[in-house]
């Protein structure tokens, strides 16, 4: 799809600064887990992604705002995690997601994501936001994602009364995922798989 950079511009400028809550633009730069915030219409375009995120990706903000978020995705297919996503997007009583999906930082370098969705509802109901988080579920330990669990639980919880504010509704709470160990292990193996050079 092409993107019109005049309009991507356009939303990336007018969110960034007139419609986002001062206070969860502050708490993403403090989260010690990546974060991600997209529109619910159109394309899903990038509105916010912060400090971890680039530290994650190697992607900025600045660089990466009015785009859809697929781009991290190169050329792996990832049809199970794709499929999943589009469910969560389509229907309107999925009120999140986690699934891991193979991406590539900035530098080529492949991991695999552990990426959480959830909508943001106005207390009218419309969804306005979808807030995401990311994990490199590939180079990690069991304890250290639990621990982001942990930290991704926190934030939600941080940002639900942040977002009451602007009468914003953050839905569901983290899934976490039953056996850590497992997770880490098939993620793991994709990466084994991927830097053998054959794509999911
Ligand atoms: C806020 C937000 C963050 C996202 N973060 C990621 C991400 O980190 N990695 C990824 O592969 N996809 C991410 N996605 C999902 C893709 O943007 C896209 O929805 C997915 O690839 C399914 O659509 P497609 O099949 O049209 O590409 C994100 C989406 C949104 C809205």
């Amino acid at each position: 799809m092409l993107d019109d950079p005049q309009q991507s511009d356009a939303i990336g400028v007018s969110m960034h600064h007139d419609d986002l809550p001062e206070e969860l633009r502050d708490y993403f730069d403090s989260s010690p887990v990546a974060l991600s915030l997209g529109k619910a219409s159109g394309d899903h375009a990038l509105l916010l992604t912060n400090r971890r995120f680039r530290d994650l990706t190697g992607y900025a903000t600045s660089e990466i705002v009015g785009r859809n978020c697929r781009f991290l995705q190169g050329e792996s297919r990832n049809e199970d995690a794709r499929e999943k996503i589009h469910s969560f997007l389509a229907e309107d009583r999925i009120a999140n997601v986690r699934t891991p999906i193979v991406n590539f930082r900035k530098d080529g370098s492949p991991f695999v994501n552990l990426l959480y969705m959830s909508k943001l509802r106005t207390q009218s109901g419309e969804v306005r936001y979808i807030f995401a988080s990311q994990f490199d579920v590939s180079r990690t330990q069991a304890d250290l994602l639990e621990e982001y669990d942990a930290d991704l639980g926190r934030a939600l919880n941080h940002i639900s009364p942040v977002l009451a504010e602007s009468g914003l509704v953050v839905e569901g709470s983290l899934m976490t995922i039953a056996n850590s160990a497992a997770t880490i292990a098939q993620a793991k193996l994709t990466l084994n798989e991927l830097d053998r050079g054959s794509f999911l």
